[in-house]
C-alpha cells in the first residue's frame, strides 16, 4: 500500500464538478482580475469567519506582510513570534524591515509560550504574532490583554488553522486586529495555485489593506500608500468559493483521522496533546520520538511518506543568523524539532491507509535495535536534512 503524504489529484477527484464550473465561469468572463469571484468570496469568507471585513491576496507570506504594513510596521520596530514556525511568518516580518523577536513555544502543543511574550516587549515592538501551529490555535486572551497593554497589534498567523475556533467565542483570526490566512493547496482550504486573505474587525485596516494590495490606489491611478501588488485572481477566488462550503466537513474528517492514530499510537509515541482552548483541525499530525530519522526511513520502505514541519527553527536558519540567535536559545522548540514526525493527514486519507501507517509505527517500535537506530544517525539541529525523493506538493 502507498500512502503519500498528500494527494492533491484525489482531492480535485472529489471536488471536480465545482471546481471545472468554477474555472470555466470565469475564464467565459474576460474578468481575471478584481472582479465579481473575489468580491463573492470575499463576502462568503467573512460569514464563514463571522468577521466584518475580508480581503482577498496573493499569498499567505504577503496576507502577514500587508496586516503588517496595514498597522505602520517598518524599520526600526520590533515583531515578537516563535521561531517554529514556516519561515515565510518570518519573512513577512522581515518584509517590512521590522526586526523578529522570537519566544520560545509550549513542548507539548507546539504553540507559542505566551508568558514567554512580556518579557520580549520593547519601547520598539509594535506587534505579535501567534502562529496557530498544526490546526490549534495561540491562546489568545492573555495574549490579547498583554497587546492592549503595551498598543501591540495582534495578527493571528491562521494559515495552518482555517476553521479552528477558540472557546466556543469565535473563529481563529477573527480575535486578533489582524488575521493571516493562506490558500497554498494543502491547506484546510486550498487555491489550485498560490492564495491567501486577511481579515478584520476595524472598517480604517480594512480600507488600507484594499489599497496595499492593490499598488496603494485610493481609485485608479491616485496612489495613497506605497503599496504593491498583492491580489487573489479571480481563477483561484472561484475555486476557493467552491470548495468553501466542504471546509467544515473534511475538517471533521481530519479529527476522525487524528482520532484513530492518536488512539492507535498513544502508547508507543508522543502523540499530539489538544490544548483545552481551541478546536484542532489538524491542519498536520505532529507526533513526537526519539528514533525520528529511522522511523522515517522505516516508514518509506513501507511506502509511507513522512515529513518533519519544520527541521530547522527560524532562529537558527541562516538567513537568519544576522540577528545572532545561539544554540540553546530557544530550548522547547530545539528540542521538538529533533524529535517531531508529520504523519499523513488529509480529508481523503482512507481508515484502511491510518491503519497501515498506525501498523507500521507500531512494528518499527516492537523491532530490535537495530532497526531503530536506521541507516543513518539522528541529524543535530540546523543541519538541513537530505530533501525526499518525490515529496509531493505538501505543506510549506
Ligand atoms: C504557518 C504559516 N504561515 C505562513 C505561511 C505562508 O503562506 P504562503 O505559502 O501562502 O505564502 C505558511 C505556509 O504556507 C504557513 O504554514
Amino acid at each position: 500500500m502507498k500512502v503519500p503524504f498528500g494527494d492533491l489529484r484525489v482531492h480535485y477527484a472529489q471536488v471536480q464538478a465545482e471546481i471545472d464550473g468554477a474555472v470555466k465561469r470565469v475564464l467565459s468572463s474576460g474578468h481575471y482580475i478584481l472582479g465579481p469571484e473575489l468580491e463573492r468570496f470575499e463576502r462568503d469568507f467573512e460569514e464563514f469567519l463571522g468577521s466584518p471585513y475580508v480581503i482577498g491576496c496573493a499569498s499567505g507570506t504577503e496576507a502577514i506582510y500587508l496586516a503588517l504594513a496595514a498597522w505602520g510596521v517598518g524599520p526600526g520596530d520590533e515583531v515578537i513570534v516563535v521561531a517554529h514556525t514556516a519561515v515565510p511568518t518570518i519573512s513577512a516580518i522581515s518584509m517590512t524591515g521590522a526586526t523578529p523577536v522570537f519566544v520560545d513555544i509550549d513542548a507539548s502543543s507546539y504553540v507559542m509560550d505566551v508568558g514567554e511574550v512580556r518579557s520580549r516587549i520593547t519601547e520598539r515592538t509594535r506587534a505579535v504574532v501567534p502562529v496557530h501551529l498544526y490546526g490549534q490555535m495561540v491562546d489568545l486572551d492573555p495574549l490579547l490583554e498583554l497587546a492592549r497593554d503595551y498598543n501591540l497589534a495582534v495578527i493571528e498567523d491562521v494559515a495552518q488553522a482555517t476553521g479552528c475556533t477558540y472557546k466556543d467565542r469565535g473563529t481563529a483570526g477573527t480575535f486578533g486586529d489582524y488575521g493571516a490566512f493562506s490558500f497554498y493547496p494543502s491547506k484546510n482550504l486550498g487555491a489550485f495555485g498560490d492564495g491567501g486573505a486577511v481579515c478584520t474587525g476595524s472598517r480604517e485596516n480594512y480600507e488600507r489593506l484594499v489599497m496595499l494590495r492593490n499598488y496603494g490606489q485610493s481609485r485608479r491611478y491616485y496612489h495613497d500608500m506605497v503599496g504593491i501588488n498583492s491580489r487573489l485572481d479571480e481563477l483561484q477566488a472561484a475555486i476557493l468559493g467552491a470548495q468553501l462550503p466542504f471546509v467544515g466537513q473534511w475538517n471533521e474528517r481530519r479529527r476522525q483521522i487524528a482520532r484513530r492514530y492518536s488512539q492507535g499510537l498513544k502508547d508507543v509515541v508522543q502523540v499530539p496533546s489538544e490544548n483545552t482552548w481551541s478546536s484542532h483541525v489538524y491542519h498536520l499530525y505532529v507526533i513526537q520520538t526519539a528514533g525520528r530519522e529511522a522511523l522515517q526511513e522505516y516508514l518509506l520502505d513501507r511506502g509511507i511518506q513522512t515529513l518533519i514541519h519544520y527541521p530547522i527553527p527560524a532562529h537558527l536558519q541562516k538567513a537568519y543568523s544576522y540577528l545572532g540567535y545561539q544554540h540553546g536559545d530557544l530550548p522547547a522548540t530545539e528540542h521538538v524539532t529533533k524529535r517531531i514526525l508529520s504523519l499523513p493527514i488529509y480529508p481523503e486519507l482512507t481508515d484502511g491507509q491510518v491503519d497501515y501507517v498506525i501498523e507500521g509505527i507500531r512494528s518499527f517500535h516492537k523491532a530490535g535495535p537495530a532497526t531503530q537506530q536506521g541507516r543513518g544517525s539522528e541529524s543535530p539541529v540546523a543541519v538541513p536534512l537530505t530533501p525526499q525523493a518525490n515529496t509531493p506538493p505538501a505543506t510549506v
